[in-house]
Parts: C-alpha cells; structure tokens; sequence
C-alpha cells in the first residue's frame, strides 16, 4: 500500500545536500520538523550559529504526516487540563498556543509562504449519543480556560446532523504543513541557518558535545533533540505513551464542504478538514489511533475507511498515510533541557505543529539567555531521576513486558519454510528466533527481533511495512535500519545462507 500522505504528495520538493564535513557551531539541531525547523529560523533571525541536521527530508516525520490544523484548545480537551491541573495552567496552555499560531500567520505573512494559512472556525460535536456529555463538559472547561466559545444546534452542511450540541471555537488557522516547513526552511537557511537532510544522526555525545553521522560531525554549545522522541534514552520517554493514528484523502469537487477543522466525537473520534491546492479539493478524515506496536495496523485502516465511507461517503481513496504522537502523562509536553544536557521537545499528542513552534520559541530564549514565562510549566525535567540509566533500562522492561505480556512473548514463531512472499513473521532459524519478511519478489530480510533502543519486541505493522516496537515506538524498515522512534541503532540484520 502506498501509504505517501496528501501534504508530502502535494507540497514543494526543494532539497538540501548531506553532510559531508565536520563543523563547528553554536547549536546543532537533531531533526527537521516543525520544531526543528521552526528553531533553525528563530535562531538564524537572531544570528546565533546553527546545524540542522535531518534524516530523511524535512517533512518525513509526523509534521509532514499530519492533520494541518493550529488551535487554542486541545485535541483531546481543556478541560482535562482544567481538571488534573487548574484554571492558572488551563489558561496559560491556551494563551501560549494562541501566540504561536499568531507566530506562525505572522511568519507565513512576513516571509510570503505560500501554504494556504487560513483562519476557520474549529467545532467538536458527538457522533453518538455517548459523545454529548464530553462536549458540554469541554464548553465548560473552555470557559475557564478564557476561550471564546459558543454552542450551536447544527453542522454546516454537508455534515450529517449531530447528536446534541455543536462546540465552535472561532478563528482558529489550517495550513499545509508541509509547504510551511519546506519555505521556513529555505529563510532559515537564507539566514544563515547550515540544513543538511538525508543526514541521519548516529550518535549523539552529550558530554563533548558533538553529535556524528555516517560522512560527518558536529560539534556545538548546545545539542537540540528536535526528533519528537528524543533520541537514545532519556526519562521522558518512561513516562509517555506511543500512538500510530491514519490519515485518508479524497479528490472532491471545490465548496463540497466548507473550511473549519470538525471533530467528533462518540463511536467514532475522527477530524475531517478540506485542502485546496492549486486547482484541486481533497476531503481529508483522520483517526483510529492505537498505541503503536500493539494493534494489527491493516484493521486500523479498514477500520477508518469503513467510517468515512458511512460518515461522509468518502468511497474512493486517492492517499492514505500514518504517523505517530506521544502523549505525555500529565498531559503537559516536555519541553526544555533534560538530564543528559540535551534539549528535548516531546509530548506534544496530536498538538505538536502549534507545541512544536512553541517549543521553538522557548528553546530559543533559554539558549539566548531570556526567560520564558511558559518553560517552568513544560520543563523536560519536572520529575526526578531517581536511577541511573541501567535502572531505568530494567525498570521500563519489567513494566513493559506486565503492560503488553500477551502481546510479546507468546508469539509463536513459525518455521521459516512457511514464510511466502509478502509475508511477515517470528521465524525460528537454529534455535534462534528472528523477524522475518519475505517482499513481493521472494527476497529474505531476517533481523533481530530485540529492538536496541531498551530491549523490547518488536511488532510487523503490515500496513506500512516496518517491525514496530509497542514499548517506545521505535520502528524499522524490514532490513532493521531505524525509520523513526527512540532507537538509535538498526535491527541486527542475520543473513541465511541459502534463504
Ligand atoms: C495523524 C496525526 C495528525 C496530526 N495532526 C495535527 C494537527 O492537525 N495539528 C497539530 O498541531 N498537530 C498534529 N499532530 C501532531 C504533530 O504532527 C506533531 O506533534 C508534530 O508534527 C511534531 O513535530 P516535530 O518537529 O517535533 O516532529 P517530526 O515532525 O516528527 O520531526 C522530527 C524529525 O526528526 C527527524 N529525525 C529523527 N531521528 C533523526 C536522526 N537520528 N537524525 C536526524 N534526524 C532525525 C525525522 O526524520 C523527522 O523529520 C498530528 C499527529 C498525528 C499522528
Ligand atoms: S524498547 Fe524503547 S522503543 Fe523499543
């Protein structure tokens, strides 16, 4: 399945070169989504010295895999936020998530970034009768939070009628945030900002400060993880909860349906929103999250497109993508410098486009010196390490294997004879058990099935073709190389001979 989102089929292509040298700078940026990108301007426009460095190209991870839409609120509420924190925290969350959309119009008009910013109405209504009370419990809490809300008894239409009260928030923003972080990009660089993509970071050395890819280096004051996990091991990721959740997207006639970000909730926890790009409209409908790692992912997606089809008559699919969020226990993200010294920016659920160009901001004034009113809230070490490393290593594995024992250790491998092509598996090879696929063609990949992020299983994900590990959320490609997560190291790849 081809599974390349509307946004990276429909934005701008411009490159950067792979790094090749060793440099020295002020400040090295591992990762080139929003927040990492976002970063590289805000530096480059106060003419501190920067590297980023990106893996793949800079839409690759979840910015260019998203939903597009830039709120006050919370996907999952405020009214959480309100209950397990106060109205202080509730309204401090909203007013920083309004500047950094004011940041990110003011951006798109400043530098002219052709990326279809507009502002639109947000509304959250029940698609069941299970739904309603979330919805009049969120306008409460809105208003403690300071949002101008107001309820409605309709959808515009096309919508289908909900079941009971509409939640409309006004003047909320949607872009493509692809095109947005390709052109910030460019300025970014433009400023002075050195961008390198297809430059994977192996190995980051936190104590000297340098961080290493396959053909270079870079040495820095300050070290940025701008990778949505940080990378290798940090106390962060104990404390979050990985989720895969799938996108669709529908060619449709232009004014079908009206501009606004529409969430429901009830039986079905979907977010519909239209793109128009150039001449053409698509319908987009994201939703059925799972935690990554433990869901089988084909059912996942069957599973959206039976609900969009029923919901919205989106029959005929023209793109279909995945990515992943990390939610945060307390519901706060982490934002700032951890225990190792790096400066981490995670936990941003499905709010990270606006979190992550907050996160920028704030990393940007804690690097320049300047308070932030926002950094003591989010800070990446607002709980204590109480163990080394190695302790938290045995800790997350004893908890994770209870949380998900089913899911990974009775597994039962499968002789490797039985693997036909297109198929995935635990395989056992001389007493030794490995994750095993076998493509289309006939050809063998079999690797480790121990991921080398904390030593966890990994899970095939058959939808996009990589092992996926429900502990962390690290994912490998069938021949183990890293393609996102945690997990700095590859799979370890074994070649049978004659297979
Ligand atoms: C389905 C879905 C829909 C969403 N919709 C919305 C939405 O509408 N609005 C909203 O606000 N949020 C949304 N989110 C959340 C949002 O997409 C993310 O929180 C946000 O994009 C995170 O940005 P980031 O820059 O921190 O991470 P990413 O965009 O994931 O970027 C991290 C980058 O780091 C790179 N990287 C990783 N490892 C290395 C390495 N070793 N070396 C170099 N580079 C590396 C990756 O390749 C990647 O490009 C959605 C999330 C999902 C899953
Ligand atoms: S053990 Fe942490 S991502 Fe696999």
């Amino acid at each position: 399945m081809n599974t390349t989102s509307v946004w990276r089929a429909t934005g701008p292509s411009a490159g950067f070169p792979m790094l090749q040298e060793e440099l020295t700078t002020d400040v090295v940026i591992v990762g080139g989504g929003i927040t990492g990108v976002s970063l590289a301007l805000n530096l480059a426009e106060q003419g501190i010295g920067a590297v980023l460095l990106e893996a793949h190209d800079c839409d690759f991870g979840s910015t260019g895999n998203s939903t597009g839409n830039l709120y006050e609120t919370l996907s999952r509420g405020i009214y959480p936020i309100v209950e397990r924190w106060d109205k202080d925290v509730a309204r401090a969350v909203t007013t920083a998530r309004r500047q950094a959309v004011e940041q990110i119009e003011e951006r798109v008009r400043k530098y002219n970034i052709t990326c279809g910013f507009r502002r639109c109405p947000l509304h959250r209504y029940a698609t069941s009768a299970g739904g309603k009370e979330s919805v009049q419990q969120e306008y409460e809490g809105s208003l403690i939070a300071g949002l101008s809300v107001r309820l409605e008894d309709k959808l515009p239409h096309p919508f289908p009628a909900p079941h009971g009260r509409v939640l409309i928030l006004d003047n909320q923003a949607q872009f493509h945030p692809q095109a947005y972080v390709r052109e910030l990009a460019q300025q970014a660089a433009k400023q002075g900002c050195r961008i390198f993509e297809n430059s994977m970071v192996l190995e980051v050395d936190a104590d000297e400060r340098v961080v290493r890819t396959a053909n270079g280096k870079v040495t820095a004051r300050e070290i940025v993880l701008a990778t949505h996990s940080p990378k290798g091991i940090h106390l962060v990721q104990t404390e979050m909860v990985v989720n895969r959740e799938y996108g669709l997207a529908r060619r449709i006639s232009r004014d079908t349906y009206p501009a606004g970000i529409f969430w429901s909730s009830g039986l079905e926890r979907l977010s519909v929103r239209t793109l128009d790009v150039e001449d053409a409209t698509y319908l987009i409908c994201v939703g059925e999250e799972h935690k990554t790692g433990q869901q089988d992912t084909r059912t996942s997606i069957d599973r959206l497109e039976t609900a969009a089809s029923e919901y919205l008559g989106m029959k005929e699919i023209d793109y279909r993508w995945s990515a992943q969020n990390y939610s945060a226990a307390d519901g706060l993200p982490y934002i700032g410098r951890d225990a190792t010294g790096c400066f981490v920016a995670t936990g941003f659920e499905t709010d990270g486009l606006t979190y992550g160009t907050l996160a920028a901001s704030l990393i940007a004034d804690q690097i320049a010196g300047r308070d932030n009113v926002f950094a003591p809230l989010v800070k990446a070490s607002r709980f204590e390490p109480v163990k080394g490393v190695k302790g938290i290593v045995e800790e997350n594995i004893s908890v994770m294997k209870s949380f998900i024992k089913d899911y990974i250790t009775d597994r039962e491998a499968i002789p490797l004879s039985q693997l036909t092509p297109g198929k995935a598996a635990i395989v056992k090879f001389e007493s030794e058990s490995l994750a095993a696929y076998r493509d289309a063609e006939g050809t063998l990949f079999a690797v480790s099935p121990v991921c080398t992020h904390m030593k966890c299983r990994v899970h095939w994900n058959a939808v996009e073709k990589s092992w996926d590990c429900p502990c962390h959320g690290s994912r490998f490609a069938p021949d183990g190389a890293v393609i996102e997560g945690p997990a700095i190291e590859p799979l370890r790849r074994h070649v049978l001979p004659g297979h």
